[in-house]
Parts: structure tokens; sequence; C-alpha cells
């Protein structure tokens, strides 16, 4: 079966054509992947700036379907199931896409399958035919969202914890903002950091939440940590901010800490629930997750867990006796429509004909369980 997805959440217009074949173990061709980025406009604003998204969605959707139609070399008669991203995102994004998708679906009379987003970050490990051994713990990490989520089995997901404040893709922004290095965050903080000495910097940032016995996360006070001891430095050293070469060096030691710090705590919240859950598979997703070190974090620490690691040759996949570690492409962790049009795959029993269509609504909050 062919899908067509659409994934319109947040600053990514996404779409995507996937072939599925294989009855009871689905395998998953991506036969295009086409995703027009918004950063160059979102980057004057320091972070997504809603209506300004919406605006690209509207502008980038109608092109960014020819190209995919054209790059899988398909028509719309081909496709058997529409897939469309319905939450959780913002909202004047979310209903560009639901309603593109609604529109093509009455067109081509092409049943129409909403999807959640956050399920969608995790249930993309399906691509490459990698293998989800549950009870799962999924961490996903984004812009927007912060979530230790159990994953029973496909469709049936508890939220263990969350971040009460800010994501951890949003620290990430807010911190390179402060440090004057430019948006998106995440990548450029990463790059920054990966030029750091190893040696413990003299700069000691806080790991806010790390020892709760919940499973929830804060980022915003680490955001403001970094302003405080940033204004600091400036005062106590000055020659760093009048000399170009040492400013960037005081950039890297921050990147390098301000990354470590955001690991810290996600690594270890994550093992305590792998632990506390006896879960044979961690699964990694979100924007975050594209993280070099966090990977090689992760896959150090899961290795370390049980004794007799077993390490694939795989560079994703990682997996000791009894776990296992997964975690997508670097380009389909941040938003995409490929997932979209698995996880519809899934739910291709929830689709929507006809008038059904009508009452399908984007939902900004919605929670992937209750
Ligand atoms: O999943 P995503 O594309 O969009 C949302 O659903 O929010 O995640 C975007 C977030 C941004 O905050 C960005 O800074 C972060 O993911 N990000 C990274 C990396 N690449 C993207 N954070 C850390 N390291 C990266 N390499
Ligand atoms: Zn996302």
């Amino acid at each position: 079966m062919k899908i067509l997805a659409i994934e319109t959440s947040c600053d990514d217009t996404g779409v995507a054509i996937l072939d599925i074949k294989g009855a009871k173990t689905p395998v998953f061709s991506v036969l295009s992947n086409v995703i027009a980025s918004q950063i160059e406009v979102h980057k004057q604003y320091g972070g997504v700036y809603p209506f300004a998204a919406k605006r690209e969605h509207e502008k980038n959707l109608a092109p960014a379907l020819k190209t995919a139609l054209s790059r899988a070399k398909v028509s719309l008669k081909d496709i058997d199931l529409i897939a469309v991203t319905n939450g959780p995102g913002l909202e004047p994004c979310l209903w560009v896409g639901v309603n593109f998708a609604k529109d093509l679906a009455k067109k081509w009379n092409v049943p129409l399958v909403p999807v959640n987003h956050i399920e969608s970050h995790i249930l993309v490990n399906y691509l490459e035919n990698k293998k989800i051994n549950f009870p799962a713990v999924a961490l996903v990490v984004s812009g927007g969202h912060t979530q230790l989520i159990l994953v029973k089995k496909i469709g049936s997901y508890e939220i263990l914890g969350e971040t009460r404040d800010d994501a951890a893709g949003e620290c990430f922004d807010k911190a390179a903002k402060i440090l004057g290095l430019g948006y998106p965050g995440g990548p450029i903080i990463s790059q920054h950091a990966k030029k750091a000495d190893r040696n413990p910097t003299s700069i000691q940032l806080p790991r806010p939440m790390m020892h709760t016995k919940d499973y929830d996360f804060s980022f915003s006070g680490l955001k403001t940590a970094v302003l405080y001891a940033w204004e600091k430095e400036k005062k106590e050293n000055n020659e760093f901010f009048v000399v170009r070469q040492k400013t960037h060096q005081m950039q890297i030691a921050f990147a390098a800490e301000i990354q470590q710090a955001i690991i810290d705590v996600l690594l270890k919240k994550t093992i305590k629930a792998t632990k506390d859950y006896k879960a044979k598979t961690i699964i990694l997703g979100g924007g975050v997750s594209a993280n070099a070190e966090l990977r090689r974090q992760f896959k150090k620490a899961v290795s370390k867990i049980y004794e007799a690691p077993c390490t694939h040759d795989r560079s994703d996949e990682v997996s000791s006796k009894k776990i296992k570690l997964l975690f997508p492409p670097a380009n389909l962790s941040t938003d995409n429509a490929v997932m979209t049009a698995i996880t519809a795959y899934f739910h291709r029993n929830k689709k929507l004909v006809k008038s059904d269509l009508t009452k399908l609504k984007a939902n900004a909050n919605s929670r992937i369980s209750k």
C-alpha cells in the first residue's frame, strides 16, 4: 500500500510517500521525503514564530506535494491512504496540514488517518525493519516536548514524566540565543561543544531535577543559570568579550557544559525508568535525539547497564543481552512526514472517510495517553 503523509506541526513542512509491503511484518520503503525547512524565516526571531510558520506552510505545501509525487514517480491516483499530523503542535500550523489533507482526501476519495506527533517520533524507529521489544521506554525530546513514555505496545502508552516548563530543545535554542550563537540552538551548540577541551570546564551549571524520584524534567532554570553565568563571565572577565577569539572560546566552553547538563538529566531519568519498568527497549526520538554526543552517551550507558553487551556494527542500534537502544537516522529525528506515514500504517483501521472528515480537527494539546 502507498501512504502519502503530511506534517506541519511546527516549522518544517513535510510531505512523504511510503510504500509498505508485507502482511505480518511490514517493510517500509521511503519513495520520497520532502522537507521544506523554515530556519531562515525564524532565525530573526531566535525561535519559531507561529504565524510566520503558518504562512510558510501555506506557501510550501502544494510545491512540496508536487515534488514528493514526482520523486516517488507516482500520482495521487496511486495513493491508498493519506496521513496527517493533527497534534500536538502549533495550532495555526496544524490546521494548515489538516485542511490540506482533508481537501486531498475528499477530492481523490482516499481515506485519511490522523496521527499523533509524539507517537510518530517513537514509531519512526520501525523503519529499516527494526524491532521494538515491549515494554519499551521512549524519550521524546524536541523543541516543544520532553516526555518519558512507557510503551506497552503500539497504541498503548503511559506518560511517566515530562517537563514542567521548557522542553530540552527549547533550552538548547534559548541558551544559544543568550550566547549569541543563532538558531536553531541544538545543532549549533552541539557543533561548538565538539571543539571543547576534554577537561572539565570552569563553568558549572545545575542539573535540574536530576535526583528527584519522579520522571519529570525542568529546563527553564538551566536557561536562567546560563544567562546569569554568561553575564557574570562578561563582567568579571572583560578580556573574553573584547577579543573575538576569546569570546569564541567562552562560547565553546558554555556550549559543552550546557549540552552535558541536558544529557546528564535526560540520561539519568531514562535509565531510571528503564530499570523501574524493566523495559526491554529504549527508544529515542525528537529533534534533540539527533545530538551525536547524546547518542554516544546513551549507547555507553546501555552497554554498561547489563553485562555481556553486544554492539552491532550498525551505528544506530546497540543492544546488551537484555536491552536494546533504538534511535532513527538523524534526519528522521527532527520533524518529517516519514514518521507520520509509518504511524498511520499502524493505525490504518482508524481511517476517516467522507462525512467523518468534517469532524477531524487539529488539537494543539493532544496527548499520547490520557
Ligand atoms: O522534533 P523537532 O524537529 O521539532 C519539534 O517537534 O519541536 O525538534 C526541534 C528541536 C529544536 O529545539 C532543535 O534545537 C533541536 O530539536 N535539535 C537539536 C539537534 N538538532 C535539532 N538539539 C540538540 N542537538 C542537535 N543536534
Ligand atoms: Zn517533533
